[in-house]
């Protein structure tokens, strides 16, 4: 049995943007996936999943989907297996091995499909996993690589190498294009996150930013605000001005609503948030349901967010210096 886990994480700044190729600044944060996987005697993929935001499931699965074993919807279905079934092929390429079969055991702390990066998670430790049973160990770098190669798929096209690098590399880490870097410990960040318990579809709200930004030209102007926002919040960041970076994460949110991927139960959060007295707040990931991330260094805007209807939890997350996890 091998096991490898990789954090989640929240956006400071820049996401649907850097899509784009505007640069992006996500940071990891201490909610793992924990990814172990066990070589099977055939080619198929068995996967069980009992600790995720949602029902436990399991399915099992060889060449044809049609044969899959299933205990849930098929909706379900296709989010558990087309990450894993990514996860795992890279694994099989990377070690040269193209039937190697897996059962997979998927325990994650980082809510499904909310912008806290738990597709990206689940990918990093499942292919970190899976090419180490085969016997292979991949460099940080190899590891990103393949783990975006994934969410690229899944995601049809409509993925930046965001969510992947910092899932692999822990900390606060800088995307723009192919180009990603780690950035140098940041300052103490005190992130309070609020949960709608809903999701977004990253790739129906990409599209639609897409299609705003071809149609008129200020949506495109602002897609590039965007990323003027971010190069000004990298100088806060490394000046350590934590009231600077509140206010332009106000502003970045403000943005990603004018682009039609807030919605009215991250809005109420982030009102919430703002009454509350946070240093700053904004959706963070997809949008359209999920999670909004703010800064307080006080116990305020987790009380707000406990009491705001809509929002289902409220935690604090810490800066996770560190990425992937051979565990
Ligand atoms: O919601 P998440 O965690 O899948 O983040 C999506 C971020 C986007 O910028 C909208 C897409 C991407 O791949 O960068």
């Amino acid at each position: 049995m091998t096991t490898s886990s990789a954090p989640g994480k929240v956006y400071l700044f820049g996401e649907h943007a850097v899509v784009y190729g505007e640069p992006a600044v996500p940071c990891a944060v201490d909610r793992r996936a924990r990814v172990t996987v066990e070589q099977r005697d055939d080619s198929r993929i068995r996967v069980e999943a009992d600790d995720l935001s949602l029902d436990g499931f399991t399915v099992t699965y060889g060449e044809n989907p049609d044969d899959a074993d299933v205990n849930v919807p098929g909706d379900l279905v296709a989010a558990a297996t087309g990450y894993v079934d990514g996860a795992v092929a890279q694994a099989r390429d990377a070690a040269g091995v193209p039937d190697a079969g897996f059962s997979v055991t998927i325990e994650s702390a980082i809510p499904l499909g909310a912008g806290l990066g738990s597709s990206a998670a689940v990918a990093v430790a499942g292919i970190d996993a899976a090419t180490r049973a085969l016997g292979v160990e991949l460099s940080c770098g190899e590891l990103a690589d393949r783990a975006y190669r994934v969410e690229h798929d899944v995601q049809e096209g409509q993925a930046s190498r965001a969510d992947t690098f910092c899932s692999t590399m822990g900390g606060a880490v800088r995307v723009e294009g192919d180009a990603c870097e780690r950035l140098p410990e940041p300052p103490d960040l005190p992130f309070v996150i609020g949960y709608d318990g809903g999701t977004g579809d990253t790739g129906e709200l990409v599209a639609g930013v897409r299609a705003l930004r071809e149609r008129y030209g200020f949506a495109a102007d602002t897609v590039e605000s965007i990323g003027d926002l971010v190069r000004e919040g990298e100088r806060a960041l490394r000046e350590g001005d934590v009231a600077r970076l509140g206010e332009l994460m106000d502003y970045n949110h403000g943005l990603l609503s004018a682009l039609g991927v807030s919605a009215r139960s991250l809005d109420a959060m982030v009102w919430a948030a703002r009454d509350a007295g946070a240093t700053g707040v904004k959706l963070t990931g997809a949008g359209g349901g999920g999670c909004v991330v703010a800064l307080d260094e006080t116990d305020a805007t987790e009380t707000a967010l406990e009491y705001t209807p809509g929002c289902e939890s409220a935690f604090r997350a810490e800066l996770d210096a560190e990425g992937v996890r051979r565990e």
